[in-house]
């Protein structure tokens, strides 16, 4: 989950290698390091710490030369500091490679390397496939030709850039399992792990796929497979407005990200509603609605949050579409040899496009023989790609690491997708009209939660000393128990869990004292009656108990400490509106606990890894 970002043109190449590495910060930040040719000469800067810490020390040492790479880091072999950052060198100091993925058969790679005498300075799995590609270029001097053979010899996922100080005219890149695009510039090239890096340089980019490399000249450029076969490849458009990858004035990007999500949520609904029909247009999946809505089952498969709007959606399609749905984490699906036949439809679900997990459900699926959709935020991501057809979000660029807009737009395309399949079965245009007319209130209703957040924010003053949390919900506010605990631990690092309010006798409820916060989601729904008792039984219980509550509800805030109160809606659309409060309370919490919020410990915003 690393990100990499490469150079060469006619400009000085450090500048553009630190900023492209500060649009990829998200992807990992604990160690970094760029590195030019100049004059036939390899420089090599790397440190522990982030982009900014690099950026810092270059201001006092310079990297000259307009050929370059530079990398940012989320560590998997070896812990974050200067030895094990990238880039890394070989024995002659001439070979600089990065790496994105993990080279799995690396240790009996490096045992061979070490008896032919190489001197290794770190105990990442990377160091091994630059002296890899070292042992080559000493036999036939050709970097291109050395890269390939070295390759060959590979197992794992890896997205890589090299240089060399006698070749200071070429760049090579090449990819299996994680992502590469290419930026075709004015007489300059760009490669990187996203299109945010590249941005703003060019807008004429083109995809690696699985096993292909890219041979880039000052002049030219060539694809070939790793085989050395030549490949074709399509230039796109991409179009990006740099706007939307600055903080906007807020002071996280998570903060913003949830702040924007009334436009977001418009966005994603955007010229896909039908009024009079009472109905929605998804042109992504008009090609495949048949085998969905006939299909034996539907298997939603996904990780994290994305896991968490799957499940709504299993919610959605089995209540107003009457079609089996089940739900999978991607990591479990793809090693439990799943039971996929034609009847089955996979929906897998990915903000990033790029989870390795998620892209080998995808694969599985595929090898056998089943129909593979995609709800995908990043356009031209991998899951995109190798999906037979899918819905994007609309959402913009999500950078905080933690999942907030990316989520409610997720949920906005899952209610789209069942009133389409709904209105294609069972349901009346009335209904239809009415889900419709719900769908299009969502974003002032939305705005109305947020506009609350001063309430929010106090409520976090008084807990964000607690360790424990406990969120409960029922029926479509159980996902969101889910992700609003999720948000807690991952930016907060406060040990929240997420339940089926009725569960909560079967086990947790021991954890219930006055130290306990609990966060019940209830709303004016069937189960509110039961919710109700659950809340009682807490209370009984000393635990301090905050309530997500329907506006005009003033029962509830008899029976709790704390109430937020949110617009009505219905049953299908309730999660888009219960899980702003705890995007803000997480986000808070994390604030006045002085955590990196857009940037929290351990994680990254895109695991390309298993
Ligand atoms: C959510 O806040 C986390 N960043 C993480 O759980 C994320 O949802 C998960 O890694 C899946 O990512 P994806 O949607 O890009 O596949």
């Amino acid at each position: 989950m690393c990100g990499i970002v490469g150079y060469i043109g006619n400009k000085e190449a450090s500048p553009i290698l630190l900023e492209g590495l500060k649009r990829l910060e998200y992807r990992g930040y604990d160690s970094a390091g760029i590195s030019t040719i100049s004059t036939n000469k390899l420089l090599i800067h790397k440190r522990s710490g982030k982009i900014s810490d690099l950026e810092r020390d270059l201001v006092y040492r310079e990297i000259p030369g307009t050929l370059g790479i530079g990398h940012t880091r989320w560590a998997t072999h070896g812990e974050p500091n200067a030895e094990n950052a990238h880039p890394h060198d070989d024995c002659t100091g001439k070979i600089a490679l990065i790496h994105n993925g993990i080279i799995e058969n690396f240790d009996i790679l490096k045992k061979e390397l070490q008896s032919k005498g190489h001197q290794f300075k770190s105990v990442t799995d990377t160091e091994t496939l630059v002296h890899l590609i070292e042992e080559f270029y000493n036999k036939n001097g050709v970097l291109e030709q050395a890269v390939r053979e070295a390759l060959l010899l590979v197992k794992g996922t890896y997205g890589i850039a090299v240089v060399c100080g006698d070749e200071p005219d070429m760049l090579i890149t090449a990819r299996n399992g994680s992502p590469i695009v290419l930026g075709i510039g004015a007489n300059e090239y760009l490669i990187a792990s996203d299109v945010a890096a590249i941005a703003g340089h060019t807008c004429n980019v083109t995809y690696l796929d699985d096993n292909e490399m890219a041979i880039i000249r000052r002049n030219n450029l060539v694809i070939k497979t790793i085989d050395d076969r030549p490949v074709e490849k399509k230039v796109e458009q991409i179009s990006f407005d740099l706007d939307k990858i600055e903080k906007g004035g807020y002071s996280h990007f998570m903060l913003k990200e949830i702040m924007e999500q009334p436009q977001t949520i418009y966005d994603s609904m955007r010229g896909r509603l039908l009024e009079e029909e009472g109905t929605a247009k998804l042109g992504g999946i008009q090609h495949e609605l048949e085998s969905l809505l006939y299909a034996r089952r539907v298997l939603f498969s996904a990780c994290g949050t994305s896991w968490h709007a799957a499940l709504i959606g299993e919610y959605m399609i089995e209540e107003s579409v009457r079609i089996p749905v089940e739900v999978e984490y991607a990591s479990e699906f793809r090693y439990r040899d799943p039971i996929i036949d034609r009847d089955t439809v996979v929906v897998v679900i990915s903000q990033s496009g790029e989870t390795a997990d998620t892209l080998a459900a995808v694969r599985e699926a595929k090898r056998k023989r089943g129909k593979v959709l995609g709800i995908c935020n990043v356009v031209g991501s991998t899951i995109a790609r190798e999906t037979d057809a899918g819905i994007y979000l609309h959402a913009g660029p999500e950078i905080g690491v933690a999942s907030t807009k990316a989520f409610t737009s997720q949920v906005t395309v899952l209610a789209l997708m069942t009133l389409l399949l709904a209105r294609m079965s069972s349901m009346s245009a009335s209904r239809g009209r009415e889900i419709v007319q719900e769908l299009k209130s969502l974003p002032s209703k939305v705005k109305k939660i947020l506009d609350g957040h001063e309430y929010i924010e106090q409520i976090a003053e008084q807990y964000a000393n607690k360790h424990n949390f406990l969120y409960l919900g029922r029926g479509y506010n159980f996902p969101v128990a889910l992700e609003g605990a999720l948000k807690l631990k991952e930016i907060s690092y406060i040990h929240a869990e997420g339940y089926p309010a009725a569960e909560m006798k079967h086990g947790p409820i021991a954890l219930i004292d006055e130290n306990m916060p609990v966060v019940f989601i209830a709303t004016k729904d069937s189960t509110y009656e039961k919710i109700i008792s659950n809340i009682e039984e807490v209370r009984a219980r000393k635990g301090k108990l905050f309530a997500i509550a329907t506006e005009g509800d003033d029962f509830i805030s008899t029976k709790v400490d704390h109430t937020i109160y949110i617009p009505p809606t219905i049953g299908l659309l309730t999660p888009i509106l219960t899980i702003i409060p705890l995007q803000l309370l997480a986000y808070y919490m994390a604030v006045k606990r002085g955590c990196d919020v857009d940037q929290p410990r351990n994680l990254a915003k895109s695991v390309t890894v298993e």
